[in-house]
């Protein structure tokens, strides 16, 4: 195959991700929707990005904010309704932007007529939808869920005296993906979207679908082996072939995979072309990193940036044959990236925010920047309980607080970790709720945005907005940035990350100074012919020593 077979546009993209709920309201009610996406498309489009990934906007009672869906084509009433999304999608496409809508198949709410009518009684054909245990057969095999207050995926149903799978809440039961009729109705589904034009899907958890029926005794002490053990069902790839094969062969679209207990020996087997699956996944190796113990005094950054290297490294080389890689650092799911992997104190947040754009969009992997990171968007660090939505916090909570445990450690911690902190609403302007609503909205705006919105950047030639666009007009302009060899440089290099960037005799050097102090590089490379493409300060100083959150990408011939 020649490198010229090897292009295409979804490896040419960047993905930008609306999380729907928070991006901007526009009937007053509180809650982000289609229309206020819709409102929002010119700024969307003054971006440069060409991919919008929405979370799910299907219909859901919302225990997990839309991930539990009780009707597949259906929109969520909070969200507008279909005429609303056909509009949205001519926006979108109409501005050369492509849409790829969230795909949950791996459980649906238990307010799907599905699972209302199975439950209804043993007999039902919706029954072999979802993975029952008649009680007769005694207490099922432990199964770990991940939102469940007790961490019990089987939920007791008194109605047909058996119990229900739910890898998640109680109110997201697993589909049975052993039965055909139900492997049918999805592909349906897929097909009433694709026909619609939308052009791919995220797949939620999909690595999870396929479970071995027998249930058999599992022996793990951890979360993360019980999710190495889900992305692992036994049919796992002859379903991804199928649904390849059913659907996605018949059209011209992206997927990517969210690849949760995906490990790197096994991401091939999703997005080796020759496999015909799936296009992408994205891997937990490197926003699972955790922090060095002690303080940030200590430690700058705050996570062993050599451990962060050589995990990026690693995936980079996965793919360097076949296959192809994705590239995030924060999403619906994660808290700020800047406040995670950077530094949002108000002396570098602005810094801190390039500088991992810089990274993200400098990889040999397709970049999912999530909405509101354009900005520098922070953490929020509740201090109640009583402010936080996300249900995998709040039964994390109750859980700790019936155990009579540390609950102030717990929300600490929260301050750092909890998804709700990605999930405040976007910062369009310095006026009441941040622009976002004319009404108090479902969860609190950061108090920051008076200093951190959209608007004030808008018209200041060097803020972080105006920077995110410049490195995505680079990005396009220059396909050594998409296809181009990587190379680690400097690797020990405990504050510095540096690497190259080779394709068809080019060659551009990426230098990112992940601490708060100046910090010297040493990549190996005569540097004396280089020029700097983009830089995060005004006049770099030298290209060996970089300042403080520094990022410069340099040109070598
Ligand atoms: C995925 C989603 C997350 C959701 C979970 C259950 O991890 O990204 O938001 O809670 O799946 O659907
Ligand atoms: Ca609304």
């Amino acid at each position: 195959m020649s490198k010229k077979d090897l292009r295409k546009w979804w490896k040419e993209a960047v993905v930008y991700q609306i999380y729907p709920r928070s991006f901007k309201d526009s009937n007053g009610d509180g809650i982000g929707d289609l229309g206020g996406i819709i409102s929002r498309l010119d700024y969307i489009s003054s971006l440069g990005i060409n991919v919008v990934w929405l979370n799910p906007i299907f219909a859901s009672p919302n225990d997990d904010n839309g991930y539990d869906i009780s009707d597949y084509r259906r929109i969520m009433d909070d969200f507008g309704n279909m005429q609303d999304f056909d509009e949205l999608l001519a926006g979108l496409h109409v501005r050369g932007i492509k849409l790829v809508l969230d795909l949950v198949v791996n459980h649906s709410s238990d307010e799907h007529e599905w699972f209302r009518l199975g439950r209804s009684g043993r007999d039902h054909p919706y029954r072999e939808y979802y993975h029952w245990w008649p009680a007769e057969k005694g207490t099922p095999p432990q199964r770990y869920s991940i939102f469940d207050i007790n961490h019990n995926a089987w939920m007791y149903d008194t109605n047909t005296d058996a119990w229900f799978l739910h890898y998640f809440s109680r109110k997201q039961p697993d589909l049975n993906w052993e039965n055909p009729a139900l492997r049918k109705e999805i592909y349906d589904m897929m097909r009433f979207w694709l026909d619609k034009d939308i052009d791919g899907f995220r797949m939620d958890v999909i690595p999870f679908i396929s479970k071995d029926t027998s249930f058999p005794i599992l022996h793990f002490s951890t979360e993360q082996e019980y999710i190495h053990y889900y992305a692992n069902g036994p049919n796992l790839h002859a379903y991804l072939q199928e649904i390849n094969r059913e659907v996605l062969s018949k059209y011209n679209i992206m997927t990517v995979a969210e690849g949760a207990g995906v490990r790197k020996e096994e991401a091939l087997d999703y997005v080796d072309p020759e496999r015909h699956e799936l296009n992408m996944l994205y891997h937990f190796d490197g926003i699972d990193l955790k922090n060095l113990p002690g303080d940030e005094i200590v430690h700058d950054p705050k996570y062993d940036l050599v451990a962060f290297k050589t995990i990026y490294s690693n995936w980079d080389s996965i793919f360097s044959e076949k296959g192809w890689g994705t590239i995030y650092l924060g999403n619906h799911d994660q808290p700020r990236m800047v406040s995670r992997w950077g530094n949002d104190t108000p002396e570098f947040r602005e810094l801190s925010s390039k500088m991992l754009s810089t990274f993200l969009l400098t990889m040999r992997a397709t970049p999912y920047y999530y909405a509101g990171d354009e900005l520098g968007m922070a953490n929020i660090r509740f201090k109640n309980i009583d402010d936080y939505n996300d249900i995998a916090t709040i039964n994390r909570y109750r859980k700790i607080e019936s155990e009579g445990g540390d609950l102030k450690g717990f929300l600490e911690e929260m301050k750092l970790f909890s998804r709700d902190n990605g999930r405040t609403p976007f910062q369009w302007n310095a006026t009441a709720h941040a622009g976002f609503s004319t009404r108090t909205p479902w969860l609190k705006v950061n108090p920051d945005f008076i200093q951190v919105n959209a608007g004030v950047q808008e018209s200041d030639p060097n803020s972080v907005l105006n920077y995110f666009r410049q490195l995505v007009k680079l990005r396009k302009q220059h396909k050594i940035l998409v296809y181009g060899k990587y190379t680690l440089l400097d690797k020990d290099n405990p504050r510095i990350y540096a690497y190259l960037r080779e394709w068809q005799g080019d060659k551009l050097l990426i230098m990112l100074n992940f601490t708060k102090t100046e910090a010297s590089v040493n990549p190996g490379i005569n540097l004396s012919k280089a020029s700097v493409l983009i830089c995060n300060c005004s006049s770099p100083s030298s290209c060996k020593v970089l300042r403080p959150c520094g990022a410069m990408v340099l040109q070598l011939s």
